[in-house]
């Protein structure tokens, strides 16, 4: 660290210096050094064209003004490390980068001249900017955060949610292809954090936060949220057969209760379409494919419905693909019919089949989170007797629309469908403690509902929780909330006195 401010000291002070000179020379209307070096090299002609004064204020000036606050600034933040000096080193550098960017492309192409100490002062912009990238990763996390909420999120809102949606996933499986986004996500969001190492279930997590069920439904995105930060990530939820989704409005936003308003009804391309996606494909992180069951009328019958299930699971299994893990998802709540898993019998016989599959891989169960404590319980009991039913997810979207977490008028006003966010929070992490009381490591707990922080993740994991998901944190706070919530892992790991997450689950 010290290296890095010592050197942004010793660039800022050649900024300056650079700045000054061109200020005397402004003022004391004297000759500089370089004039006429060349026909393209020529510092007269660039400072006494009209590009070089910005509202009557010579840009010298404004160079010696900059170079003095990041003298400031620098100091400042090596001084207190406060965040605060941080975030002004981030906004001024980059600032003052994109400036000589702008500067020099006037040089070339509208002058056509160089000047020589403003292409020196714009090099020591790019370096300035450069260091404060690589020395203050979490206060350019923070910034990135800020734009997002401030900038594009509003933009983001403006629009329809489903096909904000759509198109935010069809853009992230374009970037995923691109090497350099790629290194640049890699540098700013990924880090080897040993605390945060874990293996569950004979998979190996190298982060505890994945992206939950329901956001890429397509199996569109698994090459770029690795270089986001995810440790995992789940794909679907994926039935047998394919489905267009519900009549719309199917996707809805509740933003003072920081919640989405979810009524897709499985909508997916079914799993022989997923499984011809992702073949071939080496996957960076773990990947597991969330299976249910087929969203149809024409399965009205328990029977049918195993059968739907089982059938999907076999195509996965002789599928070749490369997915660590399953989630049998039984708990959506927007399906067609009357067919359900949650009693004991229909559980116990939905299992059953499964087990006679001898599925090569761990399965979660995706679990509902409006049960009582009794029927959860119950549920509980019969999936722990079940040796590849290895973890449980807590939990699925919040139906109850009396949860305190939503915004009286928001809630009055919203459509068919369930909700996600900030209304799942309370009754999952009562959940997720009901069942680490009970079962302790039997099973891997996955908490799953309202994560928009560090601090929620950590909760989720104190309570009993080895892995976190979430999709409507990212949505409301942001791309790099999963590098924060890493970040802020390791930091509250720390604080506390824990080598690694294992030894802090369940601490609460
Ligand atoms: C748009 C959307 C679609 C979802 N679709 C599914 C799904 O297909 N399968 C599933 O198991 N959960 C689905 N969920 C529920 C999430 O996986 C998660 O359990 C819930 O949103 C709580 O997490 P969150 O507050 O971090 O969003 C969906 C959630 C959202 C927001």
């Amino acid at each position: 660290m010290l290296f890095y401010y010592l050197t942004a000291l010793v660039l800022a002070g050649l900024g300056w210096l650079d700045a000054r000179y061109l200020t005397l020379v402004h003022y004391q209307q004297a000759i500089l050094v370089c004039a006429r070096y060349t026909i393209f090299v020529d510092c007269g002609k660039v400072l006494q064209s009209p590009y070089s004064a910005m509202f009557g204020i010579p840009l010298a000036v404004i160079g010696l003004i900059n170079y003095s606050l990041l003298l400031l600034a620098i100091s400042a933040s090596f001084l207190t490390r406060k965040k605060l000096f941080s975030y002004w080193l981030v906004i001024q550098t980059a600032g003052a980068f994109l400036a000589s960017v702008y500067f020099m492309y006037l040089q070339i192409f509208v002058i056509g001249s160089l000047c020589l100490y403003c292409t020196g002062s714009a090099l020591i912009s790019l370096l300035l900017f450069l260091i404060v990238l690589v020395s203050q990763k979490p206060a350019v996390l923070d910034v990135v955060g800020m734009i997002y909420q401030l900038v594009i999120k509003p933009v983001f809102f403006w629009f329809d949610a489903e096909l904000v949606h759509e198109t935010v996933i069809n853009l992230g499986q374009i970037l995923g292809r691109v090497w350099l986004v790629k290194s640049i996500l890699v540098f700013f969001m990924k880090s080897n954090r040993p605390a945060l190492h874990q293996t569950l279930a004979g998979i190996s997590f190298t982060g505890p936060v994945g992206l939950a069920a329901g956001f890429d439904y397509q199996a569109k995105l698994t090459r770029l949220l690795p270089n986001l930060g995810f440790g995992f990530q789940t794909v679907g939820t994926i039935t047998n057969r394919p489905y267009g989704g519900n009549p719309p409005p199917r996707l809805g936003r509740l933003p003072k209760s920081k919640s989405l308003l979810v009524n897709k009804g499985f909508k997916n391309p079914g799993a022989s379409a997923t499984i011809s996606r992702l073949t071939n494909e080496e996957f960076a992180i773990p990947v597991g494919i969330s299976l249910g069951r087929t969203n149809s009328r024409r399965l009205v019958t328990q029977r049918l419905s195993v059968n739907d299930i089982t059938e999907a699971f076999e195509k996965f299994e002789h599928s070749g693909l490369r997915h660590a893990y399953y989630e049998l998802n039984i708990s959506c709540p927007n399906l067609l019919g009357k067919v359900e898993f949650y009693s004991t019998r229909h559980l116990t016989q939905l299992l059953t089949a499964l087990r006679s599959q001898k599925i090569s891989r761990p399965v979660f169960v995706k679990m509902p989170i409006e049960k009582t404590d009794r029927q959860f319980l119950a549920m509980l009991q019969i999936i722990s007797r079940f040796s590849f039913m290895k973890g449980v997810i807590i939990g699925n979207l919040q139906k109850d629309r009396r949860d305190p977490a939503f915004d009286q008028e928001e809630i009055k006003r919203a459509g068919r469908g369930n909700f996600s966010g900030k209304p799942t929070w309370k009754r999952s992490n009562e959940l997720i403690k009901l069942t680490y009381q009970a079962y302790k490591r039997r099973f891997v707990i996955v908490g799953c509902g309202g994560v928009f922080s560090a601090q929620d993740a950590y909760e989720k994991i104190k309570l009993g929780a080895s892995l976190v998901q979430l999709i409507t944190g990212m949505i409301y706070q942001g791309p790099q909330l999963i590098a924060q919530i890493n970040l802020g892992l390791e930091e509250r790991l720390r604080q506390d006195g824990f080598r690694s997450i294992q030894e802090a689950i369940g601490t609460a």
